[in-house]
């Protein structure tokens, strides 16, 4: 280990992140009532201008209203670059900062972006005298965000995750694209023509360095990483696909931007009972291979070491966090 210790934000169980519009107060009751980790009411792109006043309304009052218990609850607010991101954490945190969990910030393009919005929403807390501490998700969405993320990421003690936006990231480095998220049939390999000159197409995933980089920063500042829309609601292996990829890299959940996506990302992020078994055996082998005065054994005809210890309780940890809520 480094001599420097990584400090874990405030763990909380982040597999599934549902989207609800500000402007679609019809579906609050059933998000809070629904099965996703954390729920996000949307102040940004999914609501027009001329509603944003009527969105922020709905939002504070549904926060006060409404019983999220079990529930994370966040807002995501507008980007600093518009006039309303300053009334969306005003009204907010004043008017019910005391029910809030998170803010989402969009479209971070440096930490002191990160640094602007704490600096208000701390006033805002002192001066209401509110107890709990709201903590900050930040999307990674812009060229920008992605150059700076590291910076991004170390930006507040309020930060506890960052998420991939790949639909806003692919408008702004001007990605060849027009879909939110997956795989794209022009990121493919063409392997070599074989005797017979046939040749195959491996389809590739374009995402892999973005998604792979905010693990990296996330994970480096004890924040959770979180992978972002998948827009094709109609195509839950697809869902289920993506999900699989980034959960192998590192990330503990993905947004849900339909009701039919949450119970796809909490099955694939939560550990199966198999991958459980596997990381007690790995425990349990370790164990006795450390009484024996030994480093690294053999289990199922594999290499397990010290480092098999820490992998395994990464998995036997997530499956207490989930059985516990
Ligand atoms: C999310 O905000 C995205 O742009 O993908
Ligand atoms: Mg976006």
């Amino acid at each position: 280990m480094s001599f420097t210790i990584v400090e874990e934000a405030t763990p909380r169980l982040n597999r599934s992140e549902l989207a609800v519009p500000g402007s679609s107060p019809k579906f609050f009751e059933k998000a809070a009532k629904g099965e996703a980790d954390v729920i996000f009411l949307d102040l940004e792109d999914a609501v027009a201008p001329d509603d944003k006043p009527q969105a922020r309304e709905n939002i504070i009052q549904a926060l006060n209203d409404i019983d999220w218990s079990g529930k994370t609850v966040s807002v995501r607010i507008n980007g600093l670059d518009t006039h309303y991101m300053y009334r969306d954490v005003v009204d907010v945190v004043e008017r019910a900062g005391d029910k809030l969990d998170l803010i989402m910030i969009p479209k971070v393009g440096t930490a002191a972006d990160v640094y602007a919005v704490d600096m208000l929403v701390t006033q805002i807390e002192q001066a209401k005298g509110f107890k709990n501490k709201i903590g900050f998700e930040l999307i990674i969405e812009t060229a920008l965000g992605m150059m700076n993320v590291d910076e991004i990421a170390a930006a507040s003690p309020r930060n506890e995750s960052l998420h991939f936006g790949v639909a806003d990231y692919a408008a702004s480095t001007k990605a060849k694209t027009t879909n939110i998220g997956g795989p794209n049939p022009n990121y493919v390999v063409l392997t070599d023509a074989d005797e017979a000159g046939n040749r195959d197409t491996h389809w590739g995933d374009m995402w892999h360095y973005a998604i792979a980089r905010m693990v990296v920063a996330s994970r480096a500042n004890g924040l959770r990483p979180v992978d972002g829309p998948f827009g094709d609601f109609s195509d839950p292996d697809g869902y289920r696909a993506q999900s699989s990829r980034a959960s192998v890299l590192g990330c503990e959940g993905k947004w849900a931007i339909h009701p039919s996506q949450i119970g796809l990302a909490n099955e694939v992020f939560s550990p199966s009972e198999k991958e459980i078994e596997k990381a007690k055996r790995i425990l349990e082998a370790m164990e006795k291979a450390q009484k024996e005065g030994q480093g690294a054994v053999a289990l199922d005809g594999k290499l397990i070491d010290i480092a098999s210890i820490k992998q395994a309780e990464v998995l036997v940890k997530k499956a207490e966090q989930i059985a516990t809520g």
